[in-house]
């Protein structure tokens, strides 16, 4: 078997710049609450009527083939990571095809939140291993911004999060002691609602196992979004932030420490750790934590706010473009979020 590497890499992010001064203007927050709490000074929003998910996520795309050194049509899978579909169904994948006119080969879509791209990674893993495919096409995309609360009741999500696509090639390679190392990817479902986007969905008022899920008397058995949902605004995230901050500070240690031990190797040895964008403060204390310092964390957070499946490729980008990512460097990615879903990944540049 082979190993698998990153043969390209690229980003994108729209335009528009949004301050957290900007925010001030719709709702009841603060450029220093969102420092503070976050350490987010600003995000960047696409444009209506103009990009989406999938266009912003072809934009990366184009960037990561290229310096891949292929063309689009060289290209034998692509694998979508997102929380923000353009549509409800189908997802991202096809529509991405579509743009970049490589249609007939396989498109899949995945939907682990803030771990997608880890998960997408590994998912890609396995198949440039196994011989399956050459090329594969992995990116991570979101356009959060068409669908946050900006009125103060949702100013707790809101403020956190930002629009963007980051994208790799991943190609197989013969040198055994690079590329993709390890991947570790982890789940637990008890916490499904504590970061969720409830409705629409398709669970016709079943009770799903816990407690604040509502609307047990929905009559409408495939229902999307009732009249009640609508009237009660249940068409926006929600998160019960605490919940996640604690969970988060605990498994993304945890996942560092079991890739860096499953391939025999300490915190010392890493070069750069790119943790999923989620807060500054969680970076901070998971960096703290692991004893890691300044110049073996980064952290972008500050102007782009949580992308979600983006953030991950964005940072890693940024970071190789930055010339801090070089030949044979060991470079560690980490995601926690919703699901909750969490994950690692190892590679040797
Ligand atoms: O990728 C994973 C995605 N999610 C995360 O990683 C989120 C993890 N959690 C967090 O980052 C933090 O919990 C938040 C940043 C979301 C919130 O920070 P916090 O320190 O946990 O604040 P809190 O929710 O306990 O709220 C403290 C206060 C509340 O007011 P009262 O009840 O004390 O009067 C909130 O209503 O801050 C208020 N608040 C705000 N105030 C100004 C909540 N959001 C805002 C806001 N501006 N945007």
């Amino acid at each position: 078997m082979k190993n698998a590497k990153i043969a390209g890499i690229g980003y994108y992010v729209p335009e528009k710049i949004v301050t957290n001064n900007d925010l001030t203007k719709v709702m009841d927050t603060s450029d220093e609450w969102i420092q503070e709490r976050t350490g987010i000074k600003e995000r960047r929003y696409a444009e209506k009527h103009k990009e989406s998910t999938s266009t912003l996520g072809v934009k990366a795309a184009e960037i990561a083939i290229e310096r891949a050194g292929i063309t689009a049509a060289d290209v034998d899978f692509i694998i979508f990571a997102t929380l923000s579909p353009d549509y409800y169904f189908p997802g991202c994948a096809v529509l991405l095809q579509r743009q970049m006119g490589i249609q007939g080969i396989g498109a899949l879509d995945i939907r682990n939140q803030c771990s997608g791209f880890v998960y997408g990674l590994s998912i890609a893993d396995q198949f440039v291993k196994t011989g399956m495919y050459k090329n594969v096409l992995l990116v991570g995309s979101e356009v959060h911004s068409f669908g946050l609360d900006f009125s103060t009741k949702g100013r707790n999500v809101t403020v956190i999060f930002g629009d963007g696509a980051g994208a790799v090639v991943l190609q197989p390679t013969d040198d055994k002691k690079s590329g993709i190392l390890s991947t570790h990817l982890h789940a637990d479902g008890d916490y499904a609602e504590k970061l969720a986007y409830l409705n629409p969905g398709c669970h016709g008022g079943v009770h799903l196992g816990t407690e604040e899920f509502g609307y047990p008397d929905q009559e409408f058995g495939g229902a999307y979004l009732t009249e009640k949902m609508w009237q009660d605004e249940q068409y926006y995230p929600n998160m019960e932030g605490q919940a996640v901050f604690k969970m988060a500070v605990q498994k993304f240690p945890e996942v560092i420490m079991e890739a860096l031990q499953t391939n025999g190797l300490e915190t010392k040895d890493v070069d750069m750790l790119i943790p999923h964008q989620a807060n500054l403060r969680i970076s901070q204390f998971v960096q703290k934590r692991l004893g890691l310092r300044d110049d073996q964390v980064w952290n972008n957070i500050q102007k782009y706010g949580n992308t979600t499946a983006a953030s991950i490729p964005i940072a890693l980008c940024e970071a190789w473009e930055a010339g801090k990512v070089k030949d044979g460097d060991l470079v560690c990615m980490a995601a926690f979020g919703s699901g909750f879903t969490w994950g690692s990944a190892l590679i040797r540049w």
